[in-house]
């Protein structure tokens, strides 16, 4: 019989519950949940009915799990970012492996102390970079690593945040201050981030940024809005921002369209209409986009130089439509063109016909469509319907098989490290009227920053 990997939850929220235990709950074959901890009682009495964690396994924090002795092979950490640090180094010393979230720590320094911390006890440390384990990144990594585009001189990438998810974590929500978590380039974009030095195959060198709050801020309100958008809002029926139609008319996200997934189970729990209206009316969800405690930018733009003097141009964006990322790979032979809108990718080797594969499909063609489609996703990769394209649980496959039938995983925690020093060096820049700044020197320019 297969090993089953133990697993300690930090951390209930929607990572830690809602992603992780929720695989679990679909995979019992695969783990098994043997500890639990939240600051949040309900969300640890919930877990621990569920996943039938006794009591004394349960815990108010990730602090009181960590005093007790080692309760399983894996610890999940799936608490706010300023978190991360200490829960990382003391789970490390315990001896369990880790399934960190991002990002690693908030300080570069301290990312760079978990790495070597990994690699003194010999620990498993897997960040959670779940873009690499879409079949979308995976076709695009494997065209180029084919040698069909020739050497890689520049990319262009889009991060298009979405108007709605920007209004609802980076405004009203967790990620809105810069204070109390991390900057959005670190926040949001160290997926970027890892995916693009990923791609590319080298290391970066210099980087330089610019970006600022441009929106969402008390001068930009209009006249007639309320500070709460159910106070009586005159603005409201133009406002694409307005926490009713998000929350609960609209027909992408609201509750009255079914959905009791994100973002209305970070609002409130459980999911019902009554639940959300009681919550937006008094709780920081129902606040006005304009009226918010918020500092995080809203648009950032990020030129990377790499070691061999390719280039990376990364936009990150609130102001879209729809939540995807895309995509332009330059080579000496040819051209990629990708969208996760679509999860097309488009080859072009020149001199040839363009040639599409459809990433969402196993062996299936799209109607119509030119020109033809002569591959699909890896057969390995298999999950088409979870979060992040599918990467959330196709991590987690992959993570799981290190306890079992081995393996490599497919990314380290140096590869992390050095994505998260290039958001540091971009944040670094942006805040230094967009200097460029040599990313092996940012801890030390970091240091003698925050000590300013
Ligand atoms: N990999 C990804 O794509 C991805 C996506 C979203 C969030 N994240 C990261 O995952 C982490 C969790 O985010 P989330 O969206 O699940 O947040 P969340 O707020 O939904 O959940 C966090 C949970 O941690 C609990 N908590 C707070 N302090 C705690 C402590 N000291 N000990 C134990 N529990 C504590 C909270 O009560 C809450 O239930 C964050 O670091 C975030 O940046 C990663």
């Amino acid at each position: 019989m297969t090993y089953i990997p133990t697993v300690a939850i930090a951390g209930l929220g929607s990572r830690g519950r809602h992603t992780y235990a929720r695989y679990a709950e679909m995979n019992p074959d695969k783990m098994k949940i043997t500890a639990l901890a939240d600051t949040n009682p309900g969300r640890v009495r919930e877990a621990a009915e569920t996943f039938r964690v006794s009591g004394s396994n349960c815990f108010n924090s990730a602090a009181e799990l960590l005093a007790a002795e080692k309760l399983a092979d894996i610890l999940f950490i799936c608490t706010p970012d300023s978190d991360h640090y200490y829960t990382a180094m003391t789970a490390l010393e315990k001896k369990y492996h880790l399934l960190l979230e991002k990002p690693i720590s908030v300080n570069p320094a301290e990312c760079i102390s978990i790495a070597q911390s990994a690699k003194e006890h010999g620990r498993h440390v897997v960040v959670c970079h779940v873009l690499r384990y879409t079949s979308f990144y995976a076709k695009i990594k494997e065209i180029i690593n084919s040698g069909r585009i020739g050497e890689i001189v520049a990319i262009q990438a889009i991060e298009n945040v979405g108007y709605y998810h920007h209004a609802h974590s980076f405004v009203r929500g967790n990620w809105r201050n810069s204070k109390e978590t991390s900057p959005m380039i670190l926040a949001k974009c160290c997926h970027d981030m890892d995916i693009l030095l990923w791609l590319s195959g080298r290391h970066v060198q210099n980087i330089h940024s610019y970006g600022n709050l441009y929106y969402f801020k008390p001068e930009k309100a209009p006249e007639s809005a309320a500070l709460r958008c159910l106070d009586d809002c005159k603005a409201k029926d133009s406002c694409p921002y307005d926490a009713e139609r998000i929350y609960i008319n609209s027909t992408q996200t609201g509750v009255t369209a079914g959905n009791t997934d994100w973002p209305n189970n970070v609002v409130t729990d459980p999911v019902t209409e009554e639940n959300l209206h009681r919550a937006i009316k008094t709780g920081p969800y129902g606040r006005c986009v304009f009226h918010c405690d918020n500092d995080v930018v809203d648009h950032q733009v990020v030129n990377l130089e790499m070691d061999n003097k390719a280039t990376i141009s990364f936009t990150m964006s609130a102001f879209t439509g729809t939540i995807s990322r895309h995509l332009k790979v330059m080579g000496t032979l040819g051209e990629i063109e990708a969208s996760m809108e679509t999860n097309i990718v488009k080859t072009h080797v020149f001199g040839q016909e363009p040639e599409l594969i459809d990433t969402n499909l196993n062996n299936a063609e799209i109607s119509g469509r030119e020109p033809r489609i002569v591959d699909t996703a890896p057969d390995h990769l298999q999950w088409s319907d979870t979060g992040h394209g599918g990467g959330d649980f196709r991590m987690m496959d992959s993570f799981l098989k290190l306890f079992t039938t081995g393996g490599e995983a497919l990314t380290s925690v140096d590869n992390s490290v050095e994505s998260h020093l290039a958001c540091f060096a971009a944040e670094y820049s942006r805040t230094h009227g967009g200097i460029s700044v040599p990313v092996k020197k940012i801890v030390e320019l970091y240091r003698e920053y925050k000590n300013d």
